[in-house]
C-alpha cells in the first residue's frame, strides 16, 4: 500500500481481502473501443491546443483559471436536467462512449459497471454512485481540477495500465502546497477524499505518457478504512 497522510491511498488489489471478483470484473473493463482513434481526439480542440493543455500538467494549476472552467463544466452538466432544451454535453443516447478533453467517457446508462456496482455495494454494504468510466490514450490527460461541485466523499478509482509507471495522477497537499505524483501501475485501487471545502480542496489531474490508462470510480463510505485496511 502506498499512502499520503490520510489524502490518498494506493493498493494492488492482493492487498484488499475479499477484492478477487472485483479485481477480475473491474480489469476485464480495460478495452480499446475498435471506433476510437487518438487523433480525433486531438482534433477536437485542435492539436496545439491539445499539446498546450497537456503541458499545463507539467506546472501548477493556475487556480482561479481552472475553478473557473471546472464551474462552467459544471453548469453543462447541470444544465440539461433544469432547461431540458438545452443540449446535454454528457452523453448521447445509444452512444457507447464519447470525447472529453485529453480522454474518452464511457457512458454510464448503457450498463458497463451495473456488475462491478453490485459487488462494490455488496463489499461496502452501501449504495455506492458511479463518479467516471474513462479511457485515457497515450498522451492523454484530465486537466486540473477539484471536483468541488460534484458529491463531498471518499471515492476509490480502480486504475488500470498496459505499462507499469506509462501514467500519473497528481494531486497537491491542501495543507503544503506540495505536489504529488503517484506512477500508475497494472491492476491498482486509489482512494481518496473530494471535500468542497475551499481549504480543503484536492487539486489533481491525470496523465498519460505512453500508455493506456483506464478508470471506474465509484462513492465509497466514510467507514471504508474498516472494511479495507
Ligand atoms: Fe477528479
Amino acid at each position: 500500500m502506498n499512502q499520503y497522510k490520510d489524502l490518498f491511498y494506493s493498493f494492488h488489489y492482493d492487498e484488499i481481502q475479499g477484492f478477487d471478483e472485483i479485481e477480475k470484473v473491474a480489469r476485464a473493463l480495460s478495452e480499446i473501443p475498435t471506433d476510437f482513434d487518438v487523433a480525433e481526439l486531438q482534433k477536437k480542440p485542435g492539436l496545439d491546443r491539445y499539446k498546450r493543455m497537456r503541458a499545463s500538467l507539467d506546472i501548477l494549476p493556475d487556480k482561479k483559471q481552472a475553478l473557473g472552467l471546472e464551474a462552467k463544466a459544471h453548469l453543462n452538466k447541470v444544465l440539461p436536467s433544469i432547461k431540458p432544451e438545452a443540449e446535454d454535453t454528457n452523453h448521447k443516447p445509444h452512444e457507447k462512449w464519447s470525447f472529453r478533453p485529453g480522454h474518452i467517457a464511457f457512458n454510464p446508462a448503457l450498463g458497463r459497471l451495473n456488475e462491478l456496482k453490485t459487488l462494490l455495494n455488496d463489499y461496502f454494504d452501501f449504495q455506492c454512485l458511479q463518479a467516471g468510466d474513462f479511457l485515457y490514450p497515450p498522451g492523454g490527460f484530465r486537466l486540473w481540477h477539484t471536483n468541488k461541485f460534484d458529491l463531498e466523499s471518499w471515492f476509490i478509482f480502480f486504475v488500470d495500465v498496459d505499462k507499469p509507471k506509462g501514467s500519473f495522477f497528481k494531486f497537491i497537499d491542501p495543507d503544503t502546497n506540495e505536489l504529488i505524483t503517484h506512477w500508475d501501475e497494472p491492476g491498482t485501487v486509489n482512494i481518496f477524499r473530494i471535500s468542497s471545502n475551499n481549504s480543503d480542496l484536492l487539486w489533481h489531474c491525470i496523465g498519460s505518457e505512453d500508455c493506456h490508462r483506464w478508470s471506474q470510480g465509484f462513492s465509497i463510505p466514510d467507514n471504508w478504512k474498516e472494511k479495507v485496511l
